[in-house]
């Protein structure tokens, strides 16, 4: 019974339209899944006259995003530190030299806690530092099997990965049915 009624639906959508919806099913989501990349400072970037501390006000990060610093490479640097060493602009010790040279630097924020990172040569007493703190992702709205069938997309795009699931689901049964 239930393979006639499959039967029936298979034959009523070709499959290339299937895989023109999947694509562009496709092309719509991923975006909204993946992961922020802030460029520190806006078109600003990673300079003296700025205040970082505003411009990360109200902004939520979130583990897996990242931290891009573009910057004189001549002059400033990127340092991660402690709370102590931000505040007090040391950067005798840092705990991470993100600086590689190019003065475009990309800094994962992999794990969910505070971040310090300030810039040494004295730039930091002008006010280059900031920090920010690493949230979780929000959780999914409800658990469901969308989680195991979707493991490496974030929560930002379970709630647009339904029609998805749907449309492999439909293209799936074209699959068997018309092989
Ligand atoms: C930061 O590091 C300095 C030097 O290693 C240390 O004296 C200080 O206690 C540390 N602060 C925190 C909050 O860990
Ligand atoms: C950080 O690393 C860069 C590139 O390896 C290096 O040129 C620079 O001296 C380092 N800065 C500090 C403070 O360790
Ligand atoms: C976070 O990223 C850094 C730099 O890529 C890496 O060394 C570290 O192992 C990562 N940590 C986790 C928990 O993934
Ligand atoms: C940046 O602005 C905040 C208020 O949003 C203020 O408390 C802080 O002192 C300012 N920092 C600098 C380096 O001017």
């Amino acid at each position: 019974m239930e393979g006639t009624k499959k039967r029936v639906f298979a034959s009523s959508i070709s499959p290339t339209m299937v895989f023109l919806f999947l694509g562009f099913a496709v092309l719509l989501i991923l975006p909204m899944a993946s992961a922020t990349r802030f460029t520190v400072g806006g078109n600003m970037g990673w300079t003296t006259n700025f205040n970082y501390t505003t411009w990360a006000k109200g902004k939520h990060f979130y583990n897996g995003d990242w931290l891009f610093f573009v910057y004189d490479r001549n002059q400033q640097n990127v340092l991660e530190v402690n709370k102590t060493d931000y505040e007090a602009c040391n950067s005798d010790h840092p705990l991470h030299n993100w600086t590689t040279g190019a003065g475009r630097d990309v800094v994962p924020l992999n794990v969910t806690r505070h971040y310090y990172f300030i810039s040494g040569k004295g730039f930091c007493f002008g006010g280059m530092k900031i920090a920010v703190h690493v949230e979780n992702l929000p959780p999914p709205p409800k658990a469901s099997p969308i989680k195991s069938f979707a493991p490496t997309l974030s929560s930002k795009g379970h709630i647009f990965l339904m029609p998805i699931v749907f449309a492999i689901g439909a293209a799936w049964d074209s699959f068997i049915y018309l092989w």
